[in-house]
């Protein structure tokens, strides 16, 4: 089954053909972070016209470098949400589109589905039927939760961010050390050779116990990040001069104490559900510190691993072919793509007791 992926959420416009939600034929992504980086962050009006200009361009180049015709493709699968709705918008439409002109059915792809899907384009994971269950760690821009996977399109949270999200927090770590944006990789650039225990910044929630979130998740898996870009604004108040000298300090402790939060509730979670396999996925999951710290704790619980190759951890188009063939193949199926979702969750409240 041959799958073309689109995927216009935020501000990476993708297109990719993917074999058997597997094998990845090819993946085009084209990125418009320095259209934002004056901004510090994306602009939705940037974003939406970049996407209307670059689509025609990365769908072109993943049929060429694919080199298969419209004939051979199976479907067409588009990301339906969550997102940017001015950016969902013009994937969509553009799926639709071409769904008219090709004949081929147009599918609606959940963008985090479609993140979970990544740990599948690494040829050495096993197939879903053999890896689930999962736990999966999921560390985007815009999301941040755990996760359990129990089959393709059956997914259990069972923990989240109160706050931000932990690439949002280091886009605004980033912001707060002037050091440009997007805040991980650069963060991760400028920790090189820093202390990481140069300031012990806050863990959030690191004590919280034995307690429910409003809607029910236990608070020992829930993550929080607003104290600690808190504790770094007041530091750099009390602190100017670190900014001269200690930069790479500032920068590995930040990015230490944001890994350690992730990693001390994926640690919780392996332990409470007793899973026997842990993954992560998102744009953080390409972080060099976080999959050092998954291995290790992998290690210690016996675990097995699934790390997302790192050129499906931040978007692209090829974890949403992945997705939507994933599905097909197993019998879920997939909604068609009608409208955009910008709030579109993973799992429906009622569904998570
Ligand atoms: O998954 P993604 O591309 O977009 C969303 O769905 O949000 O994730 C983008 C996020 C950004 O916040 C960015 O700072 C973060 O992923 N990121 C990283 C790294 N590369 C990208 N965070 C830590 N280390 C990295 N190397
Ligand atoms: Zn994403």
């Amino acid at each position: 089954m041959l799958v073309l992926g689109i995927e216009s959420s935020c501000d990476e416009t993708a297109a990719a053909v993917v074999r058997d939600g597997r094998e990845v034929l090819s993946s085009a992504v084209n990125s418009q972070i320095a259209s934002h980086r004056p901004y510090g962050g994306v602009v939705p009006e940037i974003a939406s016209r970049e996407h209307v200009g670059n689509l025609p361009v990365v769908v072109s180049e993943a049929m060429a470098c694919a080199k298969i015709g419209w004939r051979e493709v199976d479907a067409i699968a588009v990301t339906h949400g969550p997102g940017l709705v001015s950016s969902l918008l013009v994937g969509l439409s553009g799926a639709r589109a071409l769904g008219q002109v090709t004949g081929k059915p147009v599918w609606g792809v959940n963008h985090l589905e479609a993140h979970i899907a990544g740990m599948f384009l690494d040829p050495e994971a096993p197939p879903p039927a053999e890896a689930c269950p999962v736990l999966v760690l999921m560390v985007s821009g815009g999301h941040s939760c755990i996760v359990d996977m129990l089959r393709v399109g059956e997914y259990r949270l069972l923990g989240q961010t109160l706050d931000d999200a932990a690439g949002e927090c280091l886009d605004k770590g980033a912001n707060l050390l002037g050091l440009g944006y997007p805040g991980g990789p650069v963060i991760e650039r400028a920790a090189q050779g820093g202390d990481p225990a140069y300031v012990k910044f806050p863990r959030g929630m690191e004590h919280a116990k034995n307690r429910k979130t409003d809607n029910g998740l236990d608070i020992e898996m829930c993550f929080s990040f607003s104290g600690l870009k808190t504790a770094l604004l007041y530091h750099l108040r009390n602190h100017p001069e670190d900014r001269d000298r200690h930069m790479a300090d500032l920068a590995a402790s930040y990015q230490e104490a944001v890994m350690d939060s992730l990693a001390m509730r994926a640690e919780r979670a392996l332990k409470a559900t007793g899973a026997h396999t842990l993954a992560c996925v998102g744009g953080v999951a390409k972080n060099a510190v976080l999959r050092g710290k998954l291995e290790a704790l992998a290690r210690r619980r016996h675990a097995r691993l699934r790390l997302t190759p790192l050129a499906y951890c931040t978007d692209n188009a090829a974890m949403v072919a992945a997705a939507a063939g994933l599905r097909a193949l197993s019998g879920v199926g997939n909604p068609p793509a009608v409208e955009a979702d910008p709030s579109l969750p993973l799992v429906e409240e009622e569904q998570n007791p």
